[in-house]
């Protein structure tokens, strides 16, 4: 049992929904006193975005909801595939380019869709990518992803010890 626990999330912009799950991720650990005990971070497969700020829509949805979404965008990288026990992936692209990433070595169980911890998850268990959608698209990843890391929280709590 270690003292603390590690999570990456991981999107393809890292700027709609990484930093989104990372912002709320933050938040629920904080109201559950953990934060000491878990690490968060986000970023993406992808670099588009190096350097950018997160989307002007996730961010503005987020904020109705009380939560801050900060950050920069980055691409991962190899380190971080190192140094995080969990990476948590928005959709199927993004798992098997972090499987791809790990080169063969054993991404379960490592490596999860965030929607496995979705109560509600409606089978495909992907968080689907809002950028090119209307508005709603953001409120439904907001929900998804609300759901999902209260989830996740309890999981790390129970395998972990925490
Ligand atoms: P994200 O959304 O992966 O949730 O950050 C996207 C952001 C940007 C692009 C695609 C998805 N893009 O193609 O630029």
């Amino acid at each position: 049992m270690s003292d603390s626990v590690s999570v990456l999330f991981v999107c393809l912009g890292n700027i709609c929904r990484s930093p989104l799950a990372e912002a709320v991720f933050r938040q629920v650990v904080r109201d559950a006193g953990l934060d000491h005990r878990i690490r968060i971070d986000s970023a993406g497969t992808s670099g588009y975005h190096d350097g950018d700020p997160p989307d002007e829509r996730t961010a503005a949805v987020a904020a109705a909801r009380g939560v801050t979404v900060a950050g920069t965008s980055r691409r991962i990288t190899g380190e971080d595939l190192e140094r995080f026990d969990y990476l948590v992936v928005m959709d199927r692209q993004n798992l098997r380019d972090v499987e791809r990433l790990l080169d063969g070595a054993p991404a379960a169980p490592r490596v999860h869709l965030l929607r496995e911890f979705d109560p509600r998850a409606d089978g495909d268990l992907e968080v689907p990518d809002p950028y090119y959608g209307g508005p709603r698209g953001f409120e439904d990843v907001h929900d998804m992803v609300e759901r999902s890391a209260r989830e996740l929280l309890d999981r790390l709590r129970r395998e972990h010890g925490l």
